[in-house]
């Protein structure tokens, strides 16, 4: 029998980054599936009925690639009633536990990838959340928590015995937060310790790094996210290697082109106002490692209409930049 399955190739959560406008870009580019932001269990169900943070996180648009609605806390009742919610709404096709933020704001409180040091917890949120919903349920989480309890392969497991149907392993402890190199080392451990499909993650730049995370680790799919900053053309890369074809890259023109059409989403969302300025983060990204960009990326900064920001860059486009 032919295999035609791939990989799955998935946009990871970044918080303040996976909203509707670039999961819709990633999933035309090429994402298999993606992923919200982190959604608080105890802000979902406290915050004011219609709340606009929590309303914002949780949109949807017509078009995106298969959503995962991922949730973070540490309280497990919460999160027992939170993922009822969060399933009733129908928008979403699976949902993932964070345990590996590692920012002080949420591990603070226990959340995230404190609960890595915290293994019965965190058996008791996997269990309620299992019991609290039918969609497929995922733990996001790191190596442990310091390079001295790392705890990856006892607490994948436990996950698994609990219900999860995948995990996602991001090659850091949550002391190297971002630094340092992702250890796949690690990751190849932990699908060779479950039976339940893991997703490799950690420093996947390219095509090159998603074929070699593969080979290197065995895993069933690569998320990535620092990587498609910018670049959502990365998924589409991917697929074309796999398949062992060429890829290429997008002109200047065509990623100016793509930003500009990011921002108008935005912009239909948001409002010009708004989107001009959360889309200055993005364009950095877009532009990044053309030739000349600097200033162009300064001027932007300042700027408060589409109009304006379009204009910039089709002076910027007269000048013929490339790619370093
Ligand atoms: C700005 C930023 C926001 C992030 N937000 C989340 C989040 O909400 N939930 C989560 O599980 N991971 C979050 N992450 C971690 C990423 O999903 C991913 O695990 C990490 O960046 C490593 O993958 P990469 O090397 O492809 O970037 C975030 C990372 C960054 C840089």
């Amino acid at each position: 029998m032919n295999k035609l399955a791939l990989p799955k190739v998935s946009l990871a959560p970044l918080a303040g980054i996976t909203d509707w406008p670039f999961r819709l870009l990633c999933a035309q580019l090429g994402a298999d599936e993606t992923v919200t932001e982190m959604i608080s269990a105890q802000g979902y169900l406290t915050a004011p009925k219609d709340s606009y943070a929590y309303r914002d996180i949780m949109l949807t648009h017509e078009g995106e690639a298969p959503i995962i609605a991922q949730v973070f806390g540490h309280r497990p009742e919460y999160f027992c009633e939170a993922i009822r919610r969060i399933t009733d709404i129908g928008d979403y096709c699976g949902i993932d536990i964070n345990m590996g933020c590692p920012a002080p704001k949420v591990t603070g409180s226990g959340s995230g990838s404190a609960l890595m040091k915290n293994p019965e917890l965190a058996r008791q949120i996997i269990k309620t959340a299992k019991g609290a919903t039918y969609l497929p349920l995922s733990v996001k989480m790191r190596l442990g928590w310091d390079e001295n309890s790392i705890n990856v392969l006892d607490f994948a497991k436990m996950a698994e015995g609990e219900g999860a149907q995948t995990i996602t392993v991001h090659g850091r402890t949550r002391m190297q937060q971002y630094a340092g190199k992702a250890d796949w080392d690690w990751i190849a451990k932990v699908k060779q310790s479950v039976k339940i499909p893991v997703i490799g993650n950690g420093d996947i730049f390219s095509a090159e790094d998603a074929l070699a995370m593969l080979q290197q680790t065995g895993c069933d799919g690569v998320a990535l996210a620092r990587g498609a900053l910018g670049n959502p053309w990365l998924f589409a890369q991917i697929k074309q290697s796999m398949l062992g074809r060429e890829t290429s890259r997008p002109s200047p023109e065509d990623v100016l082109k793509l930003a500009l059409h990011h921002a108008r989403l935005m912009a239909q969302w948001k409002g010009e106002v708004r989107a001009v300025v959360e889309m200055r983060k993005h364009f950095a990204w877009y532009l990044k490692g053309m030739r000349g960009a600097a200033p162009v990326r300064s001027q932007i900064n300042t700027l408060s209409t589409l109009w304006e920001v379009e204009e910039t860059l089709k002076v910027f486009l007269e000048t013929k930049p490339s790619f370093h």
